[in-house]
């Protein structure tokens, strides 16, 4: 679809190249494109870090059902990547992503670059307490403060109805729903948060970008993680003690093949307080392991 928000057409903001959908780079004309496409309907936002899979394409089916029009941020958010992380080899196709976005019939795409998201000077931080403690951010000290900043800052720019996220973040996803509570970013409804399940691969390894890296022999011993996950949430079920379970879990991924586990945890779904035991709020198991020198996270609902 081509449109020609807030009567933008080719700008020094916006790259056109082979692409139909708007791939915007300036607060300017994001800002006019964004009020022209509001005016025609709600507005949903999937913020990503690009190098889309059928994972983000999922979340940008499931908004284009909830509004009138998508927005697709594709920023690779230094903010939230550690010393020692893959920032400098995450991956960047933007002209494949632009292709994808433009069959799922995306309205627009924004894709700042560093200095306009953090120009000179640049100083807040957003940091979420409580839930963004332990899991991810025992290895990744700073991630959630960065991620809660650029989604706070996306949210403020690209102003939406709704934003979708995928649970197989889940730590994220709780991270995002605290900030936006308690921030009053978007409208103050309780599914302006949308968190969309988990897409898998045929063999149950949950989709992720950084599935690329693993070698043939991780990846086919990468899918020991969620069926081990199943294998612990059916024993918990039929009345194993938490650490029991969670010990034959890790025995058993580092048997599949797993160099090591960085939490394997039952939380309160909502909240992430730590469980010991069953009843009361929905409990979550979440579990981050390494394989083949790469981090694999997965989470299921116990
Ligand atoms: O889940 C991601 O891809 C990122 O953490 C997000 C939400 C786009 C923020 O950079």
């Amino acid at each position: 679809m081509q449109r020609k928000a807030g009567g933008l057409s080719l700008h020094e903001g916006l790259i056109q190249g082979e692409s139909q959908v708007q791939t915007l780079r300036q607060l300017d004309p994001l800002r006019s494109a964004v009020s022209a496409l509001k005016s025609d309907g709600p507005l949903a936002l999937v913020p990503t870090m690009g190098a889309l899979h059928e994972g983000h394409l999922t979340l940008v089916r499931e908004a284009k059902r909830r509004a009138a029009h998508v927005a697709v941020s594709i920023f690779v958010n230094p903010r939230q990547f550690g010393a020692n992380e893959d920032l400098a080899t995450y991956p960047r196709q933007l002209a494949a992503d632009q292709a994808l976005l433009e069959a799922e019939g995306v309205s627009l795409i924004w894709a700042p670059d560093a200095a306009v998201m953090y120009p000179a000077g640049y100083a807040t931080t957003v940091a979420v307490d409580g839930v963004s403690d332990g899991l991810c951010s025992s290895a990744r000290p700073s991630h959630f403060d960065g991620v809660a900043t650029v989604v706070c800052k996306l949210f403020n720019q690209v102003r939406p109805d709704i934003a979708l996220f995928g649970e197989k973040d889940w730590q994220q996803l709780a991270v995002i729903r605290r900030m936006a509570r308690d921030l009053d970013l978007l409208e103050p409804r309780a599914e302006a948060i949308v968190g969309v399940a988990t897409v898998r691969e045929a063999d149950g390894l949950a989709r992720s970008s950084r599935n690329a890296y693993l070698g043939p022999a991780d990846r086919a011993n990468a899918a020991a993680l969620p069926r081990l996950m199943q294998a612990a949430i059916a024993e918990i079920r039929a009345g194993s003690a938490f650490s029991a379970a969670l010990t034959k879990l890790q025995t058993a991924l580092l048997a599949a093949g797993f160099s090591s586990i960085d939490y394997a945890e039952v939380r309160a779904a909502e909240t992430l307080t730590p469980l010991s035991q069953l009843g009361g709020a929905p409990a979550r198991l979440l579990v981050a392991a390494r394989i083949g020198g790469t981090r694999l996270i997965d989470n299921m609902a116990v």
